[in-house]
């Protein structure tokens, strides 16, 4: 079974074909990461103009990657939540437009959702329930126990920014551009084990997260003209994240029996958080290659499979739901 994933929730218009929930044909990403780094961040008008523009290009060429034509494909899955709604409404609608002309089932994907899907593709181990999610991207940080294909449970979340945006934020502060968790990542691989010791923030519930405090204390150091190199405070910066995220993750996990532990979304291609969480987590870690932890179409189309085989089908009429979140 062939599903056609589309991704247009934020600044990536992304394409891609799956077989069989894990069998990836073909991604294709178009970026505007560019376009947008002029501005320190994603301007949502220039984001859903650019989908309208690469939309029907990024179809072609998956199509023509996946060695298919759209008349055989099973189903078309896309995302309608969360994100810009701008943005949404773009692949939403192709999708509708495509389900419509092809007679297809239209399959509505949770953005969250597909960051999940995206851990089990092209890989020899199968998903194992219940497993533990930690997806971490630029508008969420979220501690959920995923008890079977489709059922979430929600254990934590961020209070306040989500953990790529702090990455953004404080790459900002630090003169680093945007995006700022690659730049942060980098700079922080090649300098020593930083001797600052930024703070951690204590919460009330166990598996909630909060990165503001953090965000406001780089910025007094930047502004006292603190001592500390760009490099240091990158390093402490990243150590600090690194630590809580993956201090709840492996309790989360050891508390609710977690068979598997996923890592998803965009600040998953962090190469720090990567290297801790699977040597502090006592169950297996899957966490997808970088290029399918950012926002992309296999990932949809991966999560659709499931959806679609459990009879989640959407009218033509359907909405997109810019502030769905997951569990
Ligand atoms: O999942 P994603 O592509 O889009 C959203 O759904 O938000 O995530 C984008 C976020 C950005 O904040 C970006 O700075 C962060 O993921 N990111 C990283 C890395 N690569 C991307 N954060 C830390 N380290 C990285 N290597
Ligand atoms: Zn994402």
């Amino acid at each position: 079974m062939k599903v056609l994933g589309i991704e247009t929730s934020c600044d990536e218009t992304a394409i891609g074909v799956v077989e069989d929930g894990t069998h990836m044909l073909t991604s294709i990403v178009a970026s505007q990461v560019e376009l947008h780094a002029t501005y320190g961040g994603v301007v949502p008008e220039i984001a859903s103009r650019q989908h309208v523009q690469a939309i029907i290009p990024v179809l072609d060429e998956a199509l023509a990657r996946a060695g298919c034509s759209m008349g055989e494909m099973d189903a078309v899955a896309a995302t309608f939540g969360p994100g810009l709604a701008g943005a949404l409404l773009v692949g939403w609608n192709f999708a509708k437009a495509l389900a419509y002309a092809y007679e297809k089932p239209l399959v509505p994907i949770n953005h969250l959702e597909g960051h999940v899907y995206a851990a089990w593709l092209d890989r020899p181990e199968v998903a194992e329930f219940p497993a533990l999610v930690l997806i971490v991207s630029g508008g969420h940080s979220d501690v959920v126990l995923m008890e079977g294909h489709g059922r979430y449970r929600r254990l934590g979340q961020t209070v306040d920014d989500a953990a790529g945006e702090a990455f953004d934020k404080v790459a900002r502060l630090l003169g680093l551009g945007f995006p700022g968790g690659p730049a942060i990542d980098k700079l922080a691989r090649d300098a020593a084990k930083p001797s600052l010791r930024l703070p951690r923030a204590k919460l009330d519930r166990p598996y909630d997260f909060s990165f503001s405090g953090l965000k406001t204390r780089v910025q007094q150091l930047v502004r006292e003209g603190n001592a500390a190199e760009t490099r240091e405070l990158a390093a402490a910066f990243q150590e600090s994240v690194v630590d809580s995220l993956v201090t709840k993750a492996v309790a989360a996990a050891e508390e609710n029996d977690a068979r598997q532990v996923i890592l998803s979304g965009g600040v998953a291609a962090n190469s720090a958080l990567r290297a801790e969480l699977a040597e502090r987590s006592r169950v297996p870690v899957l966490v997808p290659p970088p290029a399918l932890c950012t926002d992309n179409g296999a990932m949809i189309a991966a999560c659709g499979y499931y959806r679609w085989q459990a009879g989640d089908v959407a009218g033509l009429d359907a909405d997109v739901a810019p502030g769905l979140v997951i569990g």
